[in-house]
């Protein structure tokens, strides 16, 4: 059961996100799958993206909304210090997430 409430909180956690984080929360649940689970594309997505928050399943956005988010979540990493994302990972999540596109 702890699991369990642990999981809840972390939903929790990202419904009281920014504005769209509210809707793209309350659109995917907490559990949604991503397509090609075992593809390596899919392992760098969640390894890079899925840190923050959950790995968002890539049939919400449109391909040019994706675009879009990966260069803000670059922008979030530097503001945090963090380093930029590896370009050959970048470029493999981009084409990932638009391959899978809504
Ligand atoms: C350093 C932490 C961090 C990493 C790494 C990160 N994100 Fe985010 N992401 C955030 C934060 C914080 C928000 C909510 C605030 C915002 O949207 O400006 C967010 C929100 C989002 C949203 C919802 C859009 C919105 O306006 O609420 C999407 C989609 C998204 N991220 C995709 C990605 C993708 C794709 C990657 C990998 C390329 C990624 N994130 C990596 C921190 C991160």
């Amino acid at each position: 059961m702890i699991v369990a409430e642990a999981g809840w909180r972390w939903c929790g956690a990202r419904v009281a996100g920014a504005t769209l984080s509210y809707v793209v929360a309350a659109a995917i649940g907490c559990t949604s799958p991503l397509p090609d689970p075992e593809s390596q594309a899919a392992h760098v997505y969640v390894r890079e993206c899925g840190t923050c928050h959950p790995a968002y399943p890539p049939h919400l956005l449109k391909s040019a909304m994706w675009r879009v988010q990966v260069e803000r979540m670059e922008d979030i990493r530097r503001r945090r210090g963090m380093p930029p994302m590896a370009a050959v990972d970048e470029q493999t999540i981009l084409d990932y997430l638009t391959r899978h596109a809504g």
